[in-house]
């Protein structure tokens, strides 16, 4: 499909994208979640709870994310001088009232008026996705008196997939949740950066170290009790699937690159060292789905005005990005382990 590089019609793009693969997915199974991969968006605001949806049944993730710059940035952000000039330079007249900004700094939502309003930074949803098409899915074990240990296994997995396919960036899939970063850590909007000065992205992230440290809010498998870090095997998954997700976010990026400047210069070299780094990677281990992205990485040419080759490139590398947090069991992923970061190094 082809994509237009402005921003409108680069909505308008991803929604019929989806609409599609809703359509394709109705046609095949009820529970092949992997046929819903897409690509990150902001939150839509008409979907958007906000977190006091979450507290009942959250409260430890909500005190821990309150600790966090993602929920900081709302009070302190159009605060900042350097904020103020990057918005005086493309001539927005409000941070907090401009898309331009809110799409990553906040989190936007429709009130009772048909008024948008920010209500919080990044939040819950803007990891998880909005909330309202699966907030009563996601936690539905299945009847009277079931409950997360009773629950048949069966029922589990319909239920997650469910959820993903009513719009929920459920982390039992973690490149779901890589998706989210990096859409945000990943600033695809060449006059921001242009003109207004903005960073092109968090160039030096890794998902591993960015989300063991103060993000962190592993509460639900422990019942509450503890907030550990992920275990070996799936901090080894997280490790490739961030990689993947920052190779898609890139190609995204680059394909709306027009001028040999600094964004185009920067996405394009960030999306050549994704593909470098899963290259190694796939020297390392036996999958055969990093062998499939290297393959479609190695089919492009990284350069400006190329939205039709790169976008369908970035398409192909979500579903294959879903499908190997779905299907890879981190044992077999061991002799990365000198590469992952260690505690010392999380954020
Ligand atoms: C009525 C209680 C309830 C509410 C309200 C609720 N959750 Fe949950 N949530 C749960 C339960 C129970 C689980 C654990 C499911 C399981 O056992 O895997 C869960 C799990 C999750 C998970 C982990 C994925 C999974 O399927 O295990 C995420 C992410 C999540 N919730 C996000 C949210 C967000 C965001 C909100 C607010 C928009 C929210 N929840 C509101 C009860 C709730
Ligand atoms: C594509 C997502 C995205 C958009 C759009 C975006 N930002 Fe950012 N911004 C980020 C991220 C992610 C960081 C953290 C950067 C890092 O890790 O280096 C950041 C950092 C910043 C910082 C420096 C950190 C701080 O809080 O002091 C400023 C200032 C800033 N943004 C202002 C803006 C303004 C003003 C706008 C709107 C004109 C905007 N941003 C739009 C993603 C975005
Ligand atoms: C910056 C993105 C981000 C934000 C914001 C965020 N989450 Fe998460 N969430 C994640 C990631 C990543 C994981 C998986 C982490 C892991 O497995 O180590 C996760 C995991 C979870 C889980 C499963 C934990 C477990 O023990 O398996 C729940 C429940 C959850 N989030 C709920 C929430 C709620 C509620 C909020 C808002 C207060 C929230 N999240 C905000 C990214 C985010
Ligand atoms: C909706 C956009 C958005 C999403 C989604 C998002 N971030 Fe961020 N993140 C930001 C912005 C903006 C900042 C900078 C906030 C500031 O300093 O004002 C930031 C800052 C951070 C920081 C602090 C950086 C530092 O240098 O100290 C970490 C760590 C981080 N993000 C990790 C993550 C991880 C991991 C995920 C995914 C699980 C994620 N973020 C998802 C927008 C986002």
């Amino acid at each position: 499909m082809f994509c237009s590089s402005t921003r409108v019609f680069a909505v308008v793009c991803l929604v019929a994208s989806y609409a599609a693969l809703t359509m394709s997915y109705a046609a095949t199974s009820a529970v092949d979640a992997s046929a819903v991969a897409r690509a990150a968006e902001p939150a839509d605001p008409h979907l958007v709870l906000g977190n006091q949806s979450c507290v009942k049944c959250h409260s430890a993730e909500v005190q821990a994310w309150k600790q966090t710059p993602h929920a900081r940035t709302f009070d302190q952000l159009h605060r900042r001088d350097e904020a103020k000039q990057i918005a005086k330079k493309l001539g927005l007249s409000s941070i907090k009232r401009e898309g331009r900004c809110v799409s990553c700094h906040y989190t936007e939502q429709l009130d009772s008026n048909n008024d948008f309003h920010v209500i919080s930074g990044v939040s819950c949803e803007s990891c998880h996705g909005p909330a309202k098409p699966w907030l009563d899915l996601h936690h539905d074990y299945g009847g009277e008196g079931i409950n997360r240990l009773s629950e048949l296994p069966d029922h589990r997995r319909q239920r997650i997939a469910r959820s993903v396919e009513a719009g929920m960036r459920n982390p039992t899939n973690v490149y779901l949740v890589a998706q989210s970063c990096l859409r945000c850590h990943t600033t695809a909007d060449e006059e921001l950066v242009n003109v207004g000065g903005h960073s092109a992205g968090s160039l030096d992230f890794e998902f591993v170290s960015w989300s063991q440290g103060t993000i962190r809010h592993n509460f639900v498998r422990s019942d509450g009790k503890s907030n550990d870090v992920s275990a070996q095997p799936r901090l080894r998954v997280m490790f490739v699937a961030g990689m993947i997700a920052e190779l898609e976010s890139s190609l995204r990026a680059t394909a709306v690159a027009t001028e040999k400047a600094t964004y185009g210069v920067t996405v394009a070299k960030r999306a050549a060292r994704s593909g470098a780094r899963l290259r190694s990677v796939a020297e390392k281990v036996d999958s055969e789905l990093i062998d499939q992205i290297v393959a479609v990485f190695d089919s492009i040419t990284l350069k400006l005005n190329n939205s039709a080759e790169l976008t369908a490139a970035a398409d192909k590398t979500a579903q294959l990005g879903f499908q190997f947090a779905e299907q890879t069991d981190g044992e077999s992923l061991s002799v990365l382990d000198t590469f992952i970061p260690k505690s010392d190094r999380y954020k």
